[in-house]
């Protein structure tokens, strides 16, 4: 199943920040304010010529904190208040100084990373709304750092750019920067003062660079049988030996974890009692040295957001080794904690307090039903007899947040053991329901069902549902693995290992084993410690029927009687009839404090297959777009030619008609107009990435320009004959044909009205389909849509009413035919899509767009088509024969009308 896009949200955060930064650091520079004023010390000393490029990018490194964290009153004067943010602070150049014990930073960059909240209009003045968005600010910034007392002061300026730029002109930091890291002093912790614009800000942050300070003596993890060291991934599989890599390890530990204590009453480590653990940061050096930053907490949504330094209540810094031979990471830690909640304005403080905490890190090679966790823990209270180790905090990887890319860890040495209790449960749920669905299924010949067609990918087994009757109820499930084919993490690993194996074990049986993962998202099931459900079973390749037992994880147990059944459609049927079915549902007792109530659910979410049909069918819509655009210009063309070589049909052609047609090529203009107003702010990140596609469909909208402006030269040349004809009757005719198609308009704007609702209110009952919001500018655009269906509408009144049109020929065939068909012809395609195509995000429709007309009811596109062709049988019956046809017209009119 193809993953949405990801969400560009987050490449646009990360522009947002490079781009002020690079246009900052050119501003910042001039007006220092003096050193002596705002640090009495450590006093300046002239810097040495000669440096040592190895020495200088040490001390470069050391004096680099990404990412810290701020807070304090004075953050709340720079941003949002009541909100924290992340800063970095790189030093341009480091040099040694007369004073051997004195370091000269130079051109440092401290960059304040936070949010803002401002009122913003909607475009062209409708509504306004509350826009949170990002902002940084940006000091530059020098001073000295003494090395004897770990102190680190500095002076500059800063600008902001949000609205106009501001500066501040007044600014110090006093940093304190342990000279030796090590495991008890680890943070560099101070404060940015900001004169007369903001009061303190606090900071703090996890040292880096290669200057820390191991503690004497390796970390010892607790003895173990050997068997046990083959139950675990080496680091690096391709290296003989497992071999030690920093980036391997540092994004193998950084992740969330789940917590499993003793008893509380009986816990070694009382005071690290939270459910939950992230591991923060992670530095190491080529020898397998390993430190790192972690923090506990019950909510783990704090942490959602990646690469951020977090700071709670509970914490524990670590540092030791990694153990190549039992395959482990051994290390002595201290706990953390936080001395003043962040959330208040007073300065905050991380202290280290009682070490004596053992901490082991490993990689299980083996997965189960039970236990899947790609990294696994052990804390433990080191303090007493060593070797001896009791009620210790074991944890593990767990997954909270619905993903929207698969993982990049390389999990294909891991092994996927099935457990047979939970096959035979799961087989014996299968033949029950089985028989039941071949009773009343309609056996069809052609049925292929994900995973088993040509080119399919395991992806096609991933699927998001919603639950039946609970609005709130979401979720995803991914397989985890299929067959003997481990499918879980890196993709091209996962999509290798399917093809290899699980594809041809597919076509070999007709029953696979399977297992999976289910992740749910606003619901009862929605807590750190119940999230996922891990479920494996059976799967039948011939029906799509799958069949499996799961475990959820409840705060003290875990409940492993949770049935899980899913019928997918097939990929001939899934155009019609959507993703599939499921049903989550309890094997306990009713009277079991575990039961709970069965959910039904519906799947969503696209085969490969549809995903490569839809984009082809995107660029076939942009393509007939352009088409149908520049057959427009043409058409037009062809009436001005018409018009110049013809004066009478000047005179005759309907103002009404005109102005319909400008209005009805104008409104999608300027709703993509408006489209790209509201993203303005981002306009210029757009540009540079995403907006690239953006800018690509403006482009496809320059022949509708092109289009709009024709028809203005049109209306002018009608107007112009009109005046010049000098007499009265023909405005007065034109007077008569707003007489009668004022009503109908009405009538339109009522019936636009109620069909406009009916489909947003069928939008948001079907929250796959993010529709054109129910807005004053989309009813407008379907009304405008109505109303240039019909433009002929006032052509023909005015040819009834005036002996003159008629005979004149006011429209050229061209014109009036190729105008209707280029109306009619998205109707028609929306019926033709909607048979064809799986229902997708509306956004995905570039032709025949809902926002540019009334669609998505087959029904009415054969009444827009059948009424528009109707007037231009009746306007080509009108222009042929003359004023013969007035009087029947006329009378044509009259019975419609009553
Ligand atoms: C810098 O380090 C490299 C290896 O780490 C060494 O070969 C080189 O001699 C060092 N240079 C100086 C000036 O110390
Ligand atoms: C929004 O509009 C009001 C007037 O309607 C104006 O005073 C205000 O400055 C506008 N705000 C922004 C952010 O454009
Ligand atoms: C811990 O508490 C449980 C009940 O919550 C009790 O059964 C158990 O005996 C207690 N253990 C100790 C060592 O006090
Ligand atoms: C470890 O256990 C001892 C008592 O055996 C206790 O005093 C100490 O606080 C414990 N350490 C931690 C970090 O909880
Ligand atoms: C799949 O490919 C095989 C040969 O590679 C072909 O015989 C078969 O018809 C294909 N099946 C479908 C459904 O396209
Ligand atoms: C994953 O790791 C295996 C070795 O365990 C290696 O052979 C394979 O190339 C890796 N795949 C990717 C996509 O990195
Ligand atoms: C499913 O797994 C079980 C246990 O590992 C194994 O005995 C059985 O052969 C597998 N079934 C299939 C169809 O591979
Ligand atoms: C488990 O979670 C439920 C619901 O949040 C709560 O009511 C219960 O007290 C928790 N039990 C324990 C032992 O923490
Ligand atoms: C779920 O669907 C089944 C049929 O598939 C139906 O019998 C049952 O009533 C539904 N349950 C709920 C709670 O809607």
């Amino acid at each position: 199943m193809a993953p949405p896009p990801s969400n560009p949200h987050r490449h646009t955060r990360q522009l947002c920040f490079v781009l002020p930064i690079l246009l900052l650091s050119s501003v910042a520079a001039d007006s220092t304010p003096s050193y002596s004023s705002h640090c009495p010390s450590p006093a300046p000393s002239p810097d040495l010529v000669h440096t040592n490029v190895n020495d200088t990018i040490a001390l470069l490194e050391h004096f680099r904190f990404s990412p810290g964290f701020f807070s304090g009153s004075g953050a709340s004067n720079l941003f949002m208040p009541g909100v924290s943010g992340q800063f970095s602070f790189f030093p341009h150049a480091v040099s040694r100084t007369a004073d051997p014990a004195l370091l000269h930073l130079s051109s440092a960059r401290l960059t304040l990373f936070g949010e803002r909240a401002g009122a913003q209009n909607g475009t062209l003045g409708f509504g306004s709304y509350e826009r949170i968005y990002d902002v940084a600010i940006s000091f530059r910034l020098d001073g000295y750092y003494s090395t004897t007392t770990s102190e680190l002061c500095m002076v500059g300026t800063g600008t902001d750019t949000d609205g106009p730029a501001k500066r501040y002109a007044d600014v110090d930091l006093r940093l304190r920067v342990p000279s030796k890291p090590s495991l008890v002093d680890p943070f560099v912790a101070g404060r940015l003062e900001g004169g007369a614009d903001f009061e303190a800000v606090n900071l703090v942050a996890y040292a880096d660079g290669d200057v820390y300070e191991y503690s004497e003596g390796r970390a010892t993890c607790p003895a173990e049988a050997a068997a046990t060291t083959s139950a675990r991934r080496a680091l690096e599989p391709q290296q003989p030996g497992g071999g030690f890599s920093c980036a391997a390890i540092r994004s193998r530990l950084v992740s969330e974890y789940r917590l499993r204590h003793a008893q509380s009453n009986s816990s070694s480590l009382p005071k690290l009692h939270e459910p939950a653990m992230m591991v923060n940061q992670v530095r190491c050096a080529a020898n397998g040295a390993v430190r790192l930053y972690a923090v506990f907490s019950n909510d783990v949504r704090l942490w959602a957001s990646a690469n951020r330094f977090a700071v709670e209540n509970q914490g524990v810094v670590a540092e030791g080794f990694w153990d190549a031979e039992t395959r482990r990471l051994c290390l002595r830690a201290c706990r953390v904690e936080l001395l003043v909640s962040y959330w208040s304005s007073a300065a905050e403080k991380l202290e280290v307090r009682e070490c004596g905490i053992g901490m082991s890190f490993w990689f299980p090679a083996v997965w189960t039903v039970r236990d899947r966790s790609a990294t696994a823990a052990m804390l433990w209270n080191a303090s007493g007899d060593a070797g001896v180790i009791s009620n210790p905090i074991t944890a593990s990887t767990f997954q909270y947040i619905i993903r929207t890319t698969t993982t990049t860890t390389n999990l294909s040495d891991v092994k996927y053991s099935y457990t047979q209790t939970f096959l035979d449960t799961a087989t014996r749920h299968y033949y029950l329901n089985a028989r039941r669905s071949m009773s009343n299924a309609n056996k069809k010949t052609e049925a292929s069902f994900p995973g088993t067609y040509n080119f399919s990918s395991y992806r096609d087994l991933e699927f998001r549902f919603l639950a039946d009757n609970e609005e709130m109820v979401r979720g995803q499930a991914y397989p985890v693995s299929i067959g003997s084919a481990m499918v879980d993490g890196d993709e091209l690993a996962a999509e290798y290992a399917f093809s290899r194996h699980a594809a041809p074990e597919m076509k070999q049986s007709r029953l696979v084993n399977i297992s999976y993962g289910i992740l749910f998202q606003f619901t009862a099931f929605d807590r750190p410690d119940c999230s996922e459900i891990k479920a494996e079973g059976v799967y039948d390749t011939e029906t799509g029927f799958v069949s499996m037992l799961g475990c959820r994880e409840l705060n003290v147990s875990t409940d492993c009687k949770v049935l899980i059944t899913v019928q997918f459609s097939s990929l001939e049927e899934s155009q019609a009839s959507g993703h599939g079915k499921g049903r989550i549902s309890s094997l306990r007792d009713k009277t079991d404090v575990l039961y709970f109530e069965s959910r039904n659910i519906t799947l969503y979410g696209m085969y490969s297959e549809q995903v490569s049909e839809s984009i082809w069918r995107m660029d076939m819509e942009r393509i007939i777009t352009l088409a149908s655009s520049t057959l427009s210009c043409a058409f037009a063309i062809l009436q001005i030619l018409h018009i110049k070589r013809n004066r009478d049909a000047a005179r005759a052609t309907s103002i009404t008609m005109l102005v319909v047609l400008a209005l009805g090529h104008a409104i999608p203009l300027v709703l993509d107009l408006h489209t790209l107003l509201a993203n303005r702010s981002r306009l210029f990140v757009e540009l540079s990435g995403n907006g690239l596609l953006e800018l690509h469909e403006l482009v496809l909208r320059v022949p509708a320009l092109i289009a709009f402006l024709l028809q203005l030269r049109l209306l002018q040349l009608a107007w112009s004959g009109r005046r010049s004809s000098g007499h009265h009757r023909s405005l007065d005719a034109e007077r008569r044909v707003l007489l009668v198609c004022l009503p109908l308009y009405l009538i339109g704007v009522a019936v636009s009205g109620v069909i406009h609702a009916e489909n947003s209110r069928a939008t948001r009952k079907d929250p796959l389909l993010v529709d054109f919001p129910g807005t004053l500018w989309g009813a407008l655009a379907s009304y405008a849509g109505l109303v240039t269906d019909g433009f002929l509408l006032p052509q023909v009144v005015l040819n009834a009413f005036s002996s003159e049109s008629s005979s004149a020929r006011a429209l050229s065939p061209w014109f009036y035919v190729g105008g209707t068909v280029i109306r009619v012809a998205p109707h028609v395609y929306d019926v033709f899509r909607a048979r064809r195509y799986v229902p997708s995000a509306k956004t995905s429709y570039v032709y025949a767009n809902p926002r540019d007309g009334l669609f998505r009811s087959a029904a009415w596109d054969v009444v827009v088509t059948c009424g528009a062709a109707a007037l231009a049988f009746l306007l080509l019956l009108q222009q042929r024969l003359g004023s013969d046809v007035r009087r029947t017209s006329h009378i044509w009119l009259a019975s419609s009308s009553s």
